[in-house]
C-alpha cells in the first residue's frame, strides 16, 4: 500500500462503522511520510483507516493496558519527542510521528 487515502478496494475492507464521525481526512506525518486520516479519530483507528487488516488484526488492546500501539509523537508545542499511546491519542492536522512500536505495522512504501 502506498501512503495517503486508501484506495477504494482498502476501504471497502474499513467498517467506517468503527470510527468516530468525521467529515474529512486530514494531513499527518508518520516517519515522514504524508497520510490522510479522518478527524476526529484517535490514532490508532486512524490508523487503521490506511492499514486495515493490520491494525483490526494487530495485538491491541484499545483501551490503554496493553502499550503495543506506542509511537513517538513530536509535540506541537514543545517540539519535544514524547512516547504516547495511538489508542488514546486524537490525531490532528499537522501530527508528526517519528517512531512506531513493533506491533504497528504499516506499510509505507
Ligand atoms: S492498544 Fe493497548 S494501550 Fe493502546
Amino acid at each position: 500500500m502506498t501512503p495517503g487515502p486508501a484506495g477504494r478496494d482498502e476501504l471497502k475492507q474499513v467498517d467506517l462503522d468503527l470510527f468516530e464521525p468525521f467529515e474529512e481526512l486530514i494531513e499527518i506525518e508518520i516517519l515522514g511520510h504524508p497520510l490522510e486520516v479522518p478527524e476526529n479519530n484517535c490514532l490508532l483507528r486512524a490508523l487503521q483507516y490506511v492499514a486495515a487488516e493490520s491494525i483490526a488484526y494487530g495485538r491491541f488492546c484499545w483501551n490503554d493496558e496493553c502499550g503495543n500501539c506506542e509511537v513517538q509523537c513530536v509535540s506541537p508545542e514543545t517540539g519535544e519527542v514524547t512516547v504516547v499511546r495511538a489508542c488514546q491519542e486524537r490525531v490532528y492536522p499537522g501530527m508528526k510521528i517519528t517512531g512506531l512500536s513493533d506491533d504497528v505495522l504499516l506499510d509505507l512504501d
